[in-house]
């Protein structure tokens, strides 16, 4: 496909952004696609005070409770790069679908709230992009507002993260008395509040300010040049290598609300980020740049759009071009398939796309064809990358029909949702429907799903939390089943115990030593 195809690909730039909630992930998503022109103003991607709602958040009840339910994805250019941003939701609930979604990023961007430092939720997408190995940047927002010492900031994300970082840029006061940046990458100072021609002071090569400025004779200057002196000999050395295997992060200072440090912050995350990598497969691994079209397919969903009453599946684009109206094949199945429905996601609106390249996101219409996780590739002989990491659900219910007239949209609703990946379906031995979540939220949108697209009232009975086990043995005598282990089969019929609590595990465990029980959780280690 020639150079032209590979200056394509190496133009993608593919990233979540991770933080806790209120870090300021939607504020700083909105000026990031302001910079690229996506959106004209700001408050398009959100204001949850002021009845608007971020683009992303498609679904309504993602509207009532002012929350981003599902991950969405937004492109937009920049300095001759093509910026994919996979929003991902902040609600702990919702890790299924976050982790699913970083299988399909190339690096991720960390948002960090100065006053909070690092959270809860933080904590656990960390440890997934470390998992994957994928390169992570700092973003340490809110600088405008009174906060913790970048010093104790950054032995933060050594301590609770157990990652290096080497700040390419240092606040200069905070709160009231915030100044701006020192820009260690750009050697400059940048001045917060100030208009584009005042905004940046150059520093010389000793790092001093080269011009005379009232700064210099504050103390706040006096503090940075000695924190600078700090830096430069008791930090990190800049290693772009340690970055790209993510043991070192790049730290950017800034305030997205005020717009300030977004633009360098953008400017230089674009110099480091990595292009589309070649990935793993049945096959070995497979180069963005190769000539055949291969991805996978990390999410679905159904009905994102009330307009169009459909149902998307989300796919990675790995390698070679897509091409509205291609061919290609579905591994699982060895079935051929048109890809003529597609979409492409702008913060606005969604808009036809006729063709994209590795790195990019593509929407495709799934007629229910698609499962999470599926390879598509135009090799006839195919090959599948990957599997997705699983979750062990640990909250179950048991679900009926409110209506016992409703049954097929009953069955059709769960069957939906649960290819979706929203939920874990599981049935008893007397056929019972029991329904597994990582947490609460996810059987609050399921139902609510159910009444308003599948126009089904269901009625859940609570199980609490389960501790769930895989059975590896190929037979397993039912009698083994009981209330404190309880034998179910999964969506691919496999069996599963079912455990009250972690005594009944060990108890079970004691008395049965033959029966094999699997973690898949342990498997994404
Ligand atoms: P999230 O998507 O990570 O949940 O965070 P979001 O951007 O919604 O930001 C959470 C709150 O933090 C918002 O205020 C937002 O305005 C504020 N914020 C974001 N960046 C900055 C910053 O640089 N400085 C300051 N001072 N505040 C910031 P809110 O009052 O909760 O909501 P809203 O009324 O602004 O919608």
């Amino acid at each position: 496909m020639g150079k032209q195809f590979n200056e394509e690909v190496l133009s993608r730039r593919t990233f979540a952004i991770i933080s806790h909630p209120d870090a300021g992930k939607t504020t700083l998503t909105e000026k990031l696609l302001l910079f690229g022109g996506a959106i004209r103003d700001a408050g398009t991607v959100k204001g949850k005070k002021t009845g608007k709602y971020a683009t992303s958040d498609w679904m309504e009840i993602e509207k009532q409770r002012g929350i981003s339910v599902t991950s969405s994805v937004m492109q937009f250019e920049y300095d001759g790069y093509r910026i994919n941003i996979l929003d991902t939701p902040g609600h702990e609930d919702f890790s299924e679908d976050t982790y699913r979604t970083l299988t399909a990023v190339d690096s991720a961007v960390m948002i960090i709230d100065s006053a909070k430092g690092i959270e809860e939720q933080t904590i656990k997408l960390f440890k997934v992009c470390r998992m994957r190995g994928i390169p992570i940047f700092t973003f340490i927002n809110k600088l405008d507002r009174e906060g913790k010492l970048p010093l104790d900031l950054l032995a933060e994300l050594e301590e609770v993260l157990g990652i290096e970082s080497y700040p390419m840029n240092w606040p200069i006061g905070m709160g009231k008395e915030f100044f701006g940046i020192y820009d260690r990458y750009y050697n400059r100072i940048e001045q917060f509040r100030k208009s584009d021609e005042e905004r940046f002071l150059p520093l010389n090569k000793a790092g001093e300010l080269a011009v005379d400025h009232p700064l210099q004779q504050s103390a706040l200057y006096d503090q940075v040049l000695e924190e600078m002196l700090l830096l430069n000999e008791a930090g990190n050395e800049f290693s772009e290598d340690r970055v790209m295997n993510g043991t070192l992060t790049p730290v950017f200072f800034g305030s997205a609300l005020t717009n300030f440090g977004v633009q360098t912050f953008l400017e230089t995350y674009l110099k480091f980020a990595p292009a589309p990598k070649p990935r793993h497969s049945s096959r070995g691994e497979i180069d963005p740049t190769s000539q055949q079209f291969s991805g996978f397919v990390f999410k679905i969903q159904a009905n994102m759009n009330p307009a169009h009453r459909d149902r998307i599946a989300f796919i990675r684009i790995c390698s070679g071009k897509f091409e509205r109206g291609m061919s290609v094949y579905l591994s699982r199945t060895g079935k051929q398939l048109k890809l003529s429905q597609s979409t492409q996601f702008m913060a606005d609106d969604r808009s036809t796309v006729n063709e994209a390249v590795s790195g990019d996101i593509i929407g495709i219409y799934d007629p229910g064809t698609y499962q999470i996780g599926d390879t598509l590739t135009t090799n006839k002989e195919g090959f599948f990358y990957e599997e997705l990491p699983q979750f062990t659900p640990e909250l179950f219910v048991r679900v009926t029909a409110k209506n016992v007239m409703k049954q097929k949209h009953f069955h059709k609703g769960i069957q939906q949702l649960v290819q979706e990946g929203a939920i874990q379906l599981y049935k008893t031995r007397t056929e019972d429907y029991l329904l597994g979540a990582v947490g609460q939220l996810q059987f609050e949108v399921f139902e609510h799903r159910m009444k308003n697209e599948y126009n089904v009232e269901v009625i859940f009975e609570r199980l609490g939390s389960k501790i769930a086990r895989w059975v590896g043995n190929e037979k397993v005598d039912e009698s083994l089943s009981n209330s404190r282990s309880l034998l179910v089969r999964d969506q691919k019929e496999q069996r599963v115990f079912l455990f009250e609590n972690d005594f009944a595990l060990r108890w079970f465990q004691e008395k049965n030593p033959h029966v094999q029980l699997i973690n898949p959780m342990d498997a994404n280690k």
